[in-house]
């Protein structure tokens, strides 16, 4: 029997967002990709600001900010800030730059994460982020943690940003991912962290189709 709640966690560049975009595809669930949010609040942050930014101008854009998610006739996940399409815009290395700290902040993740509890109430819903298994979604029927080695995980991402036109350093983005997972690790509220009852998928060695394939055996286990 297929699980109605589906949650991804785990350190950046792991594979999350495409491994689960393909998976809720072929369970036929609703693909909700919580990083994309943080992600638009530090975009609109930008769009008001320039870094450094703190604490009480993150929380002026929050303020009456409207996050709202879409889908494309593909399943492709649309992100709307305040009714502007930003679904490409919140991946530049600015927003990347800025996102953990923006996601750190308590309020900020309040607001998410009763939006994401939202989407989640009817159920046939594949979400990944750092905090789904932990906090956001507690009782979800399938939670999966989802890591690699560092220089994986690096690898993965130049090789994304390169296909994307960005002109990147290996070294430059595996530094990044480190301290973005150290920030998103030792941060006080909801840090990254795989939930007890989680499993562990280590991808390190898996082609893409290898772990997909897991995940939909878990998932109609
Ligand atoms: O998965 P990503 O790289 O798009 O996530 C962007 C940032 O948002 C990342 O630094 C961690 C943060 N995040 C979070 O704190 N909680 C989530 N549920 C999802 C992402």
């Amino acid at each position: 029997m297929k699980k109605s709640v589906i949650a991804i966690d785990g350190p950046a560049g792991a594979g999350k967002s495409t491994i689960a975009k393909m998976a809720a595809k072929k369970l036929n669930y609703i693909y909700i990709d919580t990083g994309a949010m943080y992600r638009g609040v530090a975009w609109l942050v930008l769009q008001k600001y320039q870094v450094p930014v703190n604490t009480a101008q993150v929380l002026s854009v929050i303020e009456d900010i409207n996050v709202r998610l879409a889908y494309d006739d593909n399943g492709n996940m649309l992100i709307f800030v305040n009714e502007q399409d930003v679904s490409t815009a919140i991946r530049t290395p600015e927003v990347t730059a800025l996102v953990s700290q923006v996601a750190a902040i308590s309020e900020v993740r309040q607001k998410m994460v009763e939006l994401q509890r939202k989407m989640a109430q009817d159920g046939s819903v594949l979400m990944d982020g750092r905090d789904i298994g932990t906090c956001v979604l507690p009782n979800a029927d399938l939670k999966i943690y989802l890591t690699a080695s560092a220089d994986e995980r690096a690898n993965r991402r130049a090789k994304e940003m390169r296909e994307k036109g960005y002109d990147v350093d290996v070294e430059e983005i595996k530094k990044d991912i480190i301290a973005r997972d150290e920030a998103d690790m030792q941060r006080e509220v909801s840090p990254l962290k795989k939930a007890d009852d989680a499993i562990l998928l280590d991808t390190t060695k898996m082609t893409i189709d290898e772990v997909l394939q897991e995940i939909i055996r878990l998932a109609n286990a």
